[in-house]
């Protein structure tokens, strides 16, 4: 087994030393193959691939067997990095049962070494029971996109007082429901900095912010936004580290145009009759 290996208990070390988790989404072999041999601490099978791989406007319509397909490829390629799969809308919230045969799938088929599930009291005993079966999970609450109708689209949370869903008050509330249930983390998702940074300073399990500023234990991307790879509106926090859209788009204009006027393929692309 590998020393440097990223496993459960190393993130809440990471906070205690005051070094920051990165951690990234992937859903294939060859990006997270190459986020695992960057260093990233954690590969997250986000159900973001709803919207970004599959296409579709928000992440409800993702099926447990979509993280399952997705989990399996990514696991076949990390080799470091901590492997959370997400837990879809529907696949913990109808019994605890379910919850447990559903994240247990993700472990022993998909080669998960944890999940993650939206939401927070609501779901602390689900995040109990689990927990107490050895099924580690990561929590996440603020903006869940799980929660768009609730939210009435993709909303920055916890800009308003109080203790009903998406309050200040509720989300710290929350986040020590999760811990007190066992989560070993919490991610964070579109709320203001300060309410990040009170939330990161009360609990004792990390945090993993994205959209939700700098004094997170830990930062998380969809790849998609790190890589320039998103269409249409892109959010605020999602700094883009580079362009691949529009490489992508120049290497298929010009694979094209040498079509077209016959340059590719050359004699260089191409095979004699006897290979030398
Ligand atoms: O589904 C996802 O990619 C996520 C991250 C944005 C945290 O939940």
């Amino acid at each position: 087994m590998d020393k440097d290996k990223v496993r459960v208990p190393d993130l809440s070390r990471m906070k205690a030393e005051g070094r920051p988790i990165a951690m990234l989404t992937a859903y294939d072999y060859p990006f997270a193959r190459i986020f695992d041999q960057a260093g990233i601490d954690v590969l997250l099978v986000g159900d973001s691939l709803g919207m970004v791989v599959q296409g579709a406007d928000s992440t409800l319509p993702v099926t447990i067997d979509d993280i399952l397909y997705h989990t399996r490829m990514v696991a076949r390629a990390r080799r470091r990095a901590l492997l959370v799969a997400d837990m879809p809308f529907l696949s913990f919230q109808v019994s605890i049962e379910e919850a447990i045969r559903n994240a247990g799938r993700l472990i022993k088929e998909g080669g998960a070494e944890a999940v993650k599930l939206e939401g927070g009291i609501a779901i602390a005993e689900t995040v109990r029971r689990l927990a107490d079966l050895d099924i580690p999970v990561m929590g996440h609450i603020g903006l869940t996109p799980q929660s768009v109708h609730r939210m009435g689209g993709h909303r920055v949370q916890g800009r308003r007082a109080g203790r009903t869903a998406g309050g200040r008050e509720r989300l710290i509330d929350d986040a020590r429901a999760l811990e007190a249930a066992g989560a070993f983390a919490v991610v964070l998702e579109g709320m203001p900095s300060d309410l990040a940074a009170e939330i990161t300073g009360r609990l004792k399990i990390p945090t993993v912010g994205i959209g939700a500023g700098p004094d997170c234990d830990g930062q998380v991307l969809v790849m998609h936004d790190l890589l320039g790879l998103s269409e249409g509106f892109i959010p605020r926090f999602a700094k883009r580290y580079t362009n691949l859209w529009q490489a992508a788009s120049e290497a298929a204009g010009e694979y094209l145009r040498e079509v077209r006027t016959h340059a590719f393929p050359d004699a260089e692309h191409s095979y004699g009759r006897k290979s030398a």
